[in-house]
């Protein structure tokens, strides 16, 4: 039999595949001149496609001078032919003659919705697109001069390979500032990171093999779903409830993860219990102690999401499941992206010591360990006590413009095509256009032009058909331009672009959709 493996997932075409796996064997000895290889009736049933399929590899490589088929005898490697392609095409070619690099990836799953993601928004838009803090917020002179302390005391350490669970004065001002939280942590119990995605990266390669599973919230952080993807791993989603009825229990569905267990050999479940992205859904305390009943019951570890927790402008802060953790099944992932600057790159995670060595291991393999300029001057900004003041100062502006937020929630109107009323709202993080008025209402192709004609931008469609105003209304929500006064008029439904030329509308709208890819939006961080 012939060693192919075609991935029916990826975007070169399947006839494509076979055909460069063909050569490729041919170019490598593997098949011989003069040597049959099998018809492409036995060959489609074989790999399990069609027979057109191969029938289409064949016809190219016959056309190469690669193959040859003979009626009633079958289909052969060509002797001559080879020994001339070995030295002229040593690698699969695209038409242009150079090497066809597609053929060659490993793998290309959950890939793109990232880059769309992280693309900022075109100018004047208001994007929901991705949780971006205030830019006019970011103190460079704080940073500045943070930066010139650093230097001179510890420029050549800085300049120097360091180790790789973090810069020493990093992880001794984290571990201050969560003690101070009432976390029992130690330096042993820390870990430095480029971010919670590259966290989440670690854990994945630290815990997971291609097949075993994890469980996630349904929807989930498109940036799990692109490592677990990418892992091989099998993702199980859990509802996530974003009722607000009184009574209604918000954030993902406990006895549903109960159930999961029950009945599936799960390897962790990774969870964001504060404003869950892209819901914006807290889950209650009491919910979250039943949570870590039902982990220890089942030994079965939680990777807590914390990044947006320290973001609450209003209400009780809610203990996380670290902070509740009395059986050492949490692991937490955080980062100074939602709370100070992700451009910095810089996150952490809290664990158990032995877990923590194990992810040093991991970690030091994929990158050594994360930038030390970003780490001294992160360093020298907690220790001097200015992220608390920063925070302190983002979380007041940031009310403000959740009020704002409130209040257009009431008086924006998208016009929907069969003459219903849209009203938008999103929670910082949640990126999410969600129906506000609890009726059966979905966002529609439609619905996403008419937020691309007014500037408000949104990744896609989501299927959530409520949402829950209490958790909305306790975050901070900093998007990254929904300035208080400018968001109501940009979305109100008398702004400029309804008396727009179409020709105007439709090349702003195509120009908005260029930057995105495309402005058929995609339901995105759905588990299917
Ligand atoms: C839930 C969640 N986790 C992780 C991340 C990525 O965080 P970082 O910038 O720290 O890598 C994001 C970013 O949007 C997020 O929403």
């Amino acid at each position: 039999m012939i060693p192919l493996l075609l991935q029916p997932e990826s975007h070169v075409p399947l006839y494509i595949q076979l055909r460069d796996q063909i050569r490729a064997l041919v170019h490598g000895g593997d098949l011989r001149p003069g040597e049959r290889i099998p018809a492409s009736r036995e060959l489609a049933t074989q790999l399990g496609v069609h027979r057109t399929t191969v029938a289409n590899a064949y016809a190219e490589l016959e056309s190469e001078g690669l193959i040859s088929g003979h009626v009633g005898r079958g289909t052969f490697i060509r002797g001559e032919s080879v020994a001339r392609k070995i030295s002229a095409v040593p690698h699969p070619t695209s038409v242009d003659g150079g090497l066809r690099w597609e053929s060659l990836f490993a793998d290309e799953r959950g890939e793109e919705i990232l880059s769309r993601l992280t693309q900022a928004g075109p100018r004047g838009s208001v994007s929901f697109v991705m949780a971006r803090p205030a830019a006019e917020f970011f103190p460079i002179e704080e940073l500045r001069k943070c930066s010139n302390a650093v230097w001179r005391r510890e420029g050549a350490e800085i300049l120097q390979f360091g180790p790789s669970d973090g810069y020493p004065q990093l992880k001794q001002a984290l571990v201050a500032m969560l003690r101070s939280e009432g976390y029992e942590t130690g330096d042993e119990n820390l870990l430095i990171t480029d971010g919670c995605q590259q966290a989440l990266d670690l854990v994945c390669k630290a815990f997971l093999r291609p097949g075993d599973t994890v469980l996630l919230e349904n929807p989930a952080y498109p940036g799990a779903l692109a490592v677990f993807t990418g892992a091989r791993a099998r993702i199980l989603g859990v509802p996530v409830n974003t009722e607000c009825r009184p009574g209604a229990t918000p954030g993902v569905d406990v006895s549903a993860i109960e159930a999961v267990l029950m009945q599936n050999r799960v390897k962790m479940m990774v969870l964001t219990p504060d404003f869950h992205n892209p819901t914006g859904t807290t889950l209650p305390v009491a919910e979250r102690r039943r949570l870590l009943e039902i982990a220890a019951r089942f030994q079965v570890p939680v990777i807590e999401d914390h990044i947006y927790a320290r973001l609450r402008a209003r209400g009780e802060r809610v203990p996380s499941l670290k902070q509740l953790d009395r059986s050492n099944l949490v692991i937490q992932i955080d980062s100074f992206s939602k709370i100070a600057f992700p451009g910095m790159r810089v996150g952490w995670i809290v664990a158990p010591s032995n877990v923590i060595e194990r992810l040093r291991l991991v970690k030091q393999s994929t990158d050594l360990h994360t930038g030390h300029l970003a780490q001294a001057i992160l360093a020298e900004y907690v220790r001097r006590g200015l992220l608390s003041r920063h925070l302190e100062r983002t979380r007041k502006a940031y009310s403000g413009r959740l009020a704002a937020l409130e209040q257009a929630w009431h008086t924006i109107c998208l016009p929907e095509r069969n003459g219903r009323v849209l009203k938008a709202a999103c929670a910082f993080g949640s990126t999410c256009l969600q129906d506000s008025i609890r009726t059966n209402y979905r966002f529609t192709r439609a619905n996403a032009a008419s937020c691309l004609r007014r500037g408000v931008i949104f990744i896609s469609r989501i299927r959530s058909r409520t949402r829950c105003v209490s958790d909305l209304r306790e975050l901070a929500s900093g998007t990254s331009r929904g300035e208080s006064q400018r968001l109501p008029t940009c979305c109100a439904p008398k702004c400029a672009s309804a008396s727009e030329a179409p020709a105007a509308r439709r090349s702003r709208e195509s120009r908005w959709g260029d930057v995105f890819g495309s402005t058929d939006f995609r339901l995105w961080g759905f588990i299917p």
